[in-house]
């Protein structure tokens, strides 16, 4: 979700006015998503790095988050959301850590579509992170070297049970993935646009969605092996 500022600046407005409307964005795109039955929809919401911006930046997104699980609970609650966090929950302020726990609580049994919100997420860190925790199952002699497959090693990553995304879309021009779900976008189709975050609705999305549908995705194989593994 790239282009906050830039959409604010362009209006004259402080960056924090441009936060506020891509918190706008995010509830379209949440609501759009669970309508056309999207099962999994994964926002990156803050990274790492993000950290390093201005305390007030920060501040002004914290509090933005707040207001959002506040206010959206009970649209998550009667639509059969779950909220989901990935990334360092524990850099979070403490008031944001309880309202997400209690959210992801509520919304635990949901079925119909999951919310990942990535928060303090970095990509490389995750892996790091896996990486880290596969070690110690390795020393404790609860898994071997040789067991360690690209399923197993999933298994770690915060997306753990979760299939891997089928499209990324990146907004503002921007044409990098920034430490997003490295791992796991390994055969994602990339969506990338000029439009800034706080522009992107419902139309933008289905746009995004139709050219996707476009593409023909063969994983590795040839075009016809595709073709025939789909008349099978
Ligand atoms: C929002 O856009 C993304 C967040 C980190 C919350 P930006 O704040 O990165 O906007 P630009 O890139 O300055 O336009
Ligand atoms: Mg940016």
């Amino acid at each position: 979700m790239d282009g906050n500022g830039r959409w604010a600046k362009q209006r004259g407005l402080d960056r924090i006015a441009g936060h506020r409307e891509g918190a706008e964005s995010v509830r379209a795109i949440v609501r759009a998503s669970r309508e056309i039955g999207i099962k999994y929809l994964t926002l990156y919401a803050l990274s790492i790095e993000n950290w390093q911006r201005p305390k007030i930046e920060i501040r002004a997104l914290m509090a933005l988050l707040g207001r959002f699980l506040k206010s959206e609970l009970d649209e998550m609650l009667s639509n059969g959301i779950r909220l989901n966090v990935i990334g360092r929950i524990e850099d979070l302020p403490k008031g944001i850590k309880r309202r997400l726990k209690q959210a992801m609580d509520q919304t635990a049994h949901n079925r119909d579509m999951v919310l990942n919100l990535s928060l303090s997420y970095g990509g490389r860190d995750e892996i790091v992170d896996a990486a880290k925790r596969i070690s110690l199952r390795v020393k404790e002699g609860a898994l071997t070297p040789e067991e360690i497959t690209p399923e197993i090693f999933s298994a770690f990553l915060y997306t753990h049970g979760m299939p891997d995304p089928d499209l990324l879309i990146r907004t503002s021009g921007e044409f990098r993935v920034s430490n997003f779900l490295l791992w796991q976008i390994a055969y994602a189709e990339l969506y990338f646009t000029t439009t800034f975050w706080p522009d992107f609705r419902r139309e933008q999305l289905l746009a995004a969605i139709e050219d996707f549908q476009q593409r023909e995705r063969r994983f590795g194989m040839t075009g016809e092996q595709v073709a025939f593994a789909r008349k099978e």
